[in-house]
């Protein structure tokens, strides 16, 4: 059985503020969750996050790394600087850090391996634009995107790692992929990797983002092969995320 797992993708949002009322509410509010809970922060909070998290049962981690150990990288963020900070999961291939960043499949399939070699889960962010959707080829674009990672670390890289598929034109825009879009992808991506190893493909938790909010997600969470969410807006409020958490 997959554990679900609910990630916040807090984005360029918070101060230590808002950060503190947010985590301490959502840690009062963990009693009755079962799913497994994390928060992917910016860099300047990890002490911050750490310090109010640490021996709780919400997870942390950051939303970009870079794929290179150390050196002159100005204002490059490593993977034992994370670890430092306590970090168990690395966000990578993020739309906004592909679109915006030009990030590639094969940065993308780098910064993954490294994520990786430090000892952190990397969450891989998969998914098509409105305009790959509408031209019938979101399958192609998942699979290219995938196959990059695959063709770098190899199939068994998955089991250690998480896939989120986040269709682009439901980020932030409130237009959520119905539940049987979701679970199409979803169960594409798994089907794609069963050929490769069965079990890989069991174990891995394929999380859905994209403007998934307290009321839709119980539907989404409850098709087979959705694991979960990466959230985003929805985890910079305390109720609606513990709402997701629940739902999971
Ligand atoms: P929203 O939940 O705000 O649509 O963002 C989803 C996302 O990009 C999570 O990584």
């Amino acid at each position: 059985m997959r554990r679900k797992l609910v990630a916040g993708n807090w984005k360029m949002h918070g101060s230590l503020a808002e950060n503190e009322a947010l985590l301490s509410g959502l840690l009062a509010g963990m009693g009755n969750v079962k799913a497994g809970v994390a928060v992917c922060v910016p860099f300047p909070y990890l002490a911050q996050v750490q310090s109010i998290l640490a021996n709780s049962p919400i997870a942390w981690g950051a939303q970009n790394m870079s794929q290179q150990a150390k050196g002159a990288f100005t204002g490059e963020v490593s993977a034992s600087m994370l670890t430092d900070f306590g970090c168990a999961y690395v966000i990578v291939g993020h739309s906004e850090r592909r679109a915006i960043y030009g990030e590639s499949d094969e940065l993308v399939a780098e910064k993954f391996a490294a994520v990786q070699a430090a000892g952190m889960t990397p969450i891989l962010c998969v998914g098509e634009t409105l305009v790959e959707r509408e031209g019938g080829i979101t399958e192609s674009v998942v699979a290219r995107q995938l196959d990059a990672v695959i063709a770098k670390c190899g199939v068994m890289s998955l089991a250690k790692s998480v896939v989120a598929y986040e269709p682009v034109w439901a980020i932030g825009t409130g237009k959520t992929a119905s539940p049987e879009q979701a679970q199409a992808v979803h169960a594409y991506i798994r089907a794609k990797l069963r050929d490769l190893d069965a079990t890989v493909a069991d174990g891995l938790v394929i999380q859905y983002g994209g403007s998934v909010k307290a009321n839709n997600a119980v539907e989404l969470f409850g098709q087979p092969d959705i694991d979960g969410g990466l959230i985003g807006g929805a985890a910079l409020n305390v109720e609606e995320f513990l709402a997701i958490c629940r739902a999971a």
